[in-house]
């Protein structure tokens, strides 16, 4: 009798276990490669038996009466039964509920919206890299919580520029960083480049990374390293120089690139995103590299000619742990104007060791000042045409609204040293406009569920009806704002205030009419650039004559006295200080006032150099930088 009930235990032990492994874990979104308006991609991974591969769904969330089926595949080790399933067939800019698995192991309900009819609505979507941990477990501890800040921003989708566990062949860091992602993996899709921590030395479906991530499929290696998506009136391309990344391979991507850019021709944005920065700033000491140099597996030779072809608006990296914007460059040279040239950005700040501001035995280090500075004690990193650099943990929240795409760079609570809110705040904003013409058949908006998650950080640019109205092509292509609300909900609104000097469409840009200087405002595009762009990246700003340090002193003190017309308070100014020309100018023209945390300026503009630690700080902070270099 014993013997039976221990029998009976077991086998019931056994049937408990085995339904608990079979449940649906990490749940993820990606983004179609062509059809987001009416599709969408949705994975999930079990163990066991590989037997339920179904999504309930629809537009209430008492009411998934829809259901499709997919496939399932057996990944690396612990990572178990790959579930994916395409739906098709939805309704563009909807919001959909739906759960996962099946055969009584359902996942929570959770929601996504689909994409806009191409140029019919706003696209929001996040731009960050590297949230990696610095050690071994995979996933930084801080990505959480970003990760929870860009859901909450209610963006459809993050790009991301690559480094996302620490040690790509290490399938438990992969594992951990499933497990980290999957509160917020199911309503925001995650669109990666591979970094080169992120790869296990295969490369194609074998990848650990591959095997994760259900992303479009190129034809050209006939794998996932790289893809391009639509998405609205965008298109994006992930390039991959962690694989594929010898001479021919770099030449083969650069030609598909070339050719998909060419398929996509009728987008209004066209983005391109990978791990190694074209363009970076950087110290090299001969015996020790501070930082990850530009170029550095070569594929400028091969990359920046397609970029330059097909003008692309704005390639995204990652490597270097912080932030730089540059002016628009063309064939490795600034340019005056969007119009002429693509805007690179390194966005390697959300979750590894940053180059933020450290204390050792008493000194104030500033890695940023170092790297991103010129002419310090013979030491110069900034690169040509290096704008604005920043230390802070961050993502980069891009609305793109017709013609007008405006990105407001967001400090994060987690920073190096701890996680507070007061961390929270607006780097830069950095508008771009240029002639749009609304498509004629957009019919009826979106529609479908209640504001939940998806909805939550909304902004008030996301929902105007306007996103078709044509800009007036004649006003500036490119702004700059210094804007440094310090609360992420409110961040939006203060970004677009700053910024109403440069909407292209003031009938129709909701915020212009709150803001009270436009007429006043002078041109930003004159704006006192000439203080550290000496390499005449905006050209126009040469015409202000004026001596570029005096310049740079009148900007810095005006921004220090303004009221705050806009949010009728004092900010933080993130950035610490000026964060650059062009943010002088900014501030100067909008009246926002700026408290600087100690540690003054620590943009790229080097005008006061490094502040009175030296060389010992220089050769403490080499110190440092070696310790924290784990790269390869
Ligand atoms: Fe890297």
């Amino acid at each position: 009798m014993v013997s039976r009930i221990s029998l009976l235990a077991a086998m019931v032990a056994s049937a408990v276990a085995a339904s608990a492994v079979a449940a649906p874990r990490w749940v993820r979104l990606a983004v179609p490669a062509e059809t987001p308006e009416s599709a969408e991609v949705i994975s999930w991974n079990t163990d066991g038996t590989p037997d339920a591969n179904t999504v309930e769904y629809g537009i209430a969330q008492n009411a998934l009466d829809k259901s499709a089926s997919g496939k399932s595949f057996t990944a690396k080790g612990k990572l178990g039964i790959v579930h994916e399933v395409t739906l098709t067939g939805l309704q563009p800019d909807t919001k959909y509920f739906y759960r996962v698995g099946g055969a009584g192991d359902w996942s929570s309900v959770r929601s996504f919206r689909t994409a806009p009819k191409a140029g019919c609505g706003p696209v929001k979507f996040i731009a960050s890299g590297d949230h990696r941990s610095d050690d071994s477990a995979g996933p930084n501890p801080k990505w959480a919580s970003i990760l929870g800040e860009m859901h909450a921003s209610g963006a459809q989708f993050i790009i991301e520029t690559g480094d996302l566990v620490k040690d790509g062949d290490d399938i438990n860091q992969w594992y951990n960083h499933m497990e980290m992602a999957q509160a917020k993996s199911g309503e925001i899709a995650l669109m990666p480049s591979f970094g080169n921590h992120d790869t296990d030395n295969v490369k194609g479906a074998t990848a650990a990374y591959n095997q994760i991530w259900s992303l479009p499929h190129n034809d050209a290696a006939n794998n996932e390293d790289f893809y391009c998506f639509s998405y609205g009136h965008a298109v994006f391309c992930a390039l991959s120089t962690a694989t594929h990344n010898d001479a021919a391979g770099l030449a083969m991507q650069a030609k598909w690139l070339d050719k998909e850019l060419t398929k996509h021709a009728d987008k209004t944005w066209k983005f391109v995103f990978f791990h190694h920065p074209v363009h970076t700033s950087y110290i090299d000491l001969k015996f020790l590299d501070l930082n990850h140099p530009p170029n550095e597996v070569k594929q400028n030779e091969h990359f920046v000619p397609v970029f330059d072809k097909h003008h692309v608006d704005v390639v995204f990296a990652g490597h270097n742990h912080f932030y730089e914007r540059f002016a628009p460059m063309k064939g490795g040279a600034p340019v005056g104007s969007p119009k002429d040239g693509t805007v690179y950005i390194t966005t390697g700040g959300a979750g590894a060791f940053t180059y933020d501001e450290i204390d050792v035995l008493g000194f104030k280090i500033e890695p940023m000042k170092v790297i991103c500075a010129e002419g310090i004690l013979g030491m110069s990193g900034k690169a040509k045409g290096s704008q604005v650099c920043s230390g802070k943990h961050h993502f980069i929240e891009v609305d793109l609204n017709g013609g007008e795409f405006k990105a407001i760079v967001r400090s994060t609570a987690a920073q190096n040293f701890g996680t507070a809110d007061k961390n929270k705040g607006v780097i830069e904003t950095v508008t771009l406009s240029k002639a749009f013409a609304a498509p004629q058949n957009c019919g009826t908006s979106g529609s479908g569920g209640d504001a939940g998650a998806t909805d939550a950080g909304s902004t008030a640019d996301a929902g105007t009806a306007d996103a078709g109205s044509a800009p007036d092509a004649s006003t500036s292509d490119l702004q700059v704002a210094d804007a440094t609300a310090p609360d992420t909900a409110a961040a939006p609104d203060t970004a677009s205030a700053l910024d109403a000097p440069t909407a292209p469409d003031t009938a129709t840009t909701p915020d212009t009419a709150t803001t009270p200087d436009t007429a006043t405002t002078p041109d930003t595009a004159t704006a006192p650039d000439t203080a550290t762009a000496p390499d005449a990246a905006l050209a126009p700003d040469v015409a202000t004559g004026q001596d570029a340090d005096a310049v740079a002193a009148d900007a810095d003190t005006a921004a220090g006295t303004q009221p705050d017309t806009k949010t009728g308070g004092t900010v933080q100014d993130l950035s610490g200080g000026n964060l650059g020309p062009l943010d002088a100018g900014g501030g100067t023209s909008t009246g926002t006032a700026t408290s600087k945390p100690a540690g003054g300026d620590s943009g790229c503009s080097g005008r006061r150099g490094v502040s009175n630690t030296g060389w010992f700080a220089a050769l403490v902070l080499a110190g440092w930088i070696a310790r924290r270099r784990v790269s390869a």
